[in-house]
Order: structure tokens, then C-alpha cells, then sequence
């Protein structure tokens, strides 16, 4: 199942994200703002437990997340989410998958791989601005479960149709967050209206 995001707070975000007149620096800034959003809708379901908590005032119930989560930053881009992500779950662990797309055939090309194997049943949330043919992300998806993992949520910033139908395909069991869905993939992969190469955006080395 795929979510996407329609609050006024992400679209104004997004738009700026869009502008080719963005800055890096400031086009950084925007990817962990967004990013924390999507955190938000996709741990509406994280498991907490109940505990005591005494105030200035008086002693009463509150709730704390018990949950251990893995995050997995797809290289390069992912990482630009990476930050935002720890922001809101400070005690998250992080393992990275890098992959690279083959200019030619969009096609992902694994390059490392540094994830803790699944333990039990932790929830890992796998982090990349870009869900465009879907490559990336399944395979990405497919390393976790050769890992044992069993709970798996990815979050994008901008989704293709192309993409979200792949995923949906070959992962039914894991949803999908996204701030934006777009109009479809251009000859070249890329999305449309999309924002360009969210790596080199990010990194500024376009
Ligand atoms: C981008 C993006 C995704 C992938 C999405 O990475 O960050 O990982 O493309 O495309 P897909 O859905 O067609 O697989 P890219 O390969 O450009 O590498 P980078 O992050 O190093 O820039
Ligand atoms: N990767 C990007 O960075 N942008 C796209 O539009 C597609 C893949």
C-alpha cells in the first residue's frame, strides 16, 4: 500500500524542493524537513509502552516507543534523509546499501552493503528521495529479507507511478511513503515533473 502525503506544510516544501533555483544548502534543509513529515505518518502505528512519569506537578501515564529500528539509507541520496530520520529516532540503528543506477537501463547496480542482519522482529525503514522505475528500491528491499527482516516501510520524497506499481508488484507486504506522487518517467528514467538528480542536489555536484 502506498501513502502519499498531501498536507499543505510538505506541498509548499516540496515545491521548493522542485525549484532549479533551490541552493544545496538550503535544498538539504528542505529534504529533512520533509523527511521528518513522512517519519511522522509512517510511525503512526509505532509499538509504545506504557510508563510512569512524574511532573513538576503531579505523577501520571505516559507512553515510550518500544521498538528497535534499523534505518537503511539507499547511497548517495539516502543519506541526505539520514539526519532528519536519527532527529526524530535518536536510538535507531543505521545500516547502508549502495547502488548506483546503469545510465542505460535504470537497472540498480549494488555496490555495498553494510546492514546488521534482522535479530527478531525490528521494523526497518529504508530511506531514498527518489522511487523512479523501482529498481533501486526493490532490490534494496530484497537484501533486507535475505536478512531476515520481516517488517520493512520505505519512505520516498517524490514517487513515480512507474515505481510505486513496480514495488507494490514484488513487495506487496511493505508500504510505501511518499511526500509526492508524480506524472510519470521521462526516455531517460528521471521523473516528471520530479526535481532532477536528487544526489547531486544534495551533494552539489551537479
Ligand atoms: C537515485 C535515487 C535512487 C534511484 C531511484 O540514485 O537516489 O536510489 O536513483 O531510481 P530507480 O527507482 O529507477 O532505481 P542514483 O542511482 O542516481 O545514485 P546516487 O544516489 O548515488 O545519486
Ligand atoms: N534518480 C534521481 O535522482 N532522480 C530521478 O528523477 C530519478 C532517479
Amino acid at each position: 500500500m502506498t501513502t502519499i502525503l498531501s498536507h499543505p506544510l510538505v506541498r509548499h516544501r516540496i515545491t521548493l524542493l522542485r525549484d532549479r533555483a533551490t541552493p544545496p544548502k538550503l535544498f538539504r534543509e528542505l529534504v529533512g524537513e520533509i523527511t521528518e513529515f513522512l517519519a511522522y505518518e509512517a510511525l503512526g502505528d509505532v509499538k509504545t509502552r506504557e510508563v510512569d512519569v512524574e511532573t513538576p506537578v503531579a505523577n501520571t501515564r505516559g507512553a515510550r516507543i518500544d521498538e528497535r529500528i534499523v534505518l537503511v539509507p539507499i547511497l548517495r541520496a539516502g543519506m541526505g534523509m539520514l539526519d532528519a530520520m536519527l532527529h526524530v529516532l535518536p536510538y535507531a540503528k543505521v545500516g547502508v546499501l549502495g547502488m548506483q543506477r546503469d545510465e542505460s537501463t535504470a537497472e540498480p547496480v549494488p555496490y555495498y552493503a553494510k546492514v546488521p542482519p534482522a535479530k527478531g522482529d525490528e521494523l526497518a525503514l529504508v530511506i531514498d528521495p527518489m522511487l523512479a522505475t523501482g529498481g533501486s528500491a526493490c532490490d534494496a528491499v530484497q537484501q533486507l529479507k535475505k536478512l531476515g527482516y520481516v517488517r520493512i516501510k520505505f519512505l520516498s520524497l517524490i514517487a513515480a507511478p512507474e515505481g510505486i506499481a513496480r514495488f507494490e508488484r514484488n513487495h506487496p507486504d511493505v508500504p510505501v511513503f511518499s511526500a509526492a506522487k508524480d506524472e510519470r518517467l521521462n526516455s531517460h528514467f528521471y521523473i516528471v515533473p520530479g526535481l532532477g538528480d536528487a544526489g547531486d542536489r544534495i551533494f552539489g555536484t551537479l
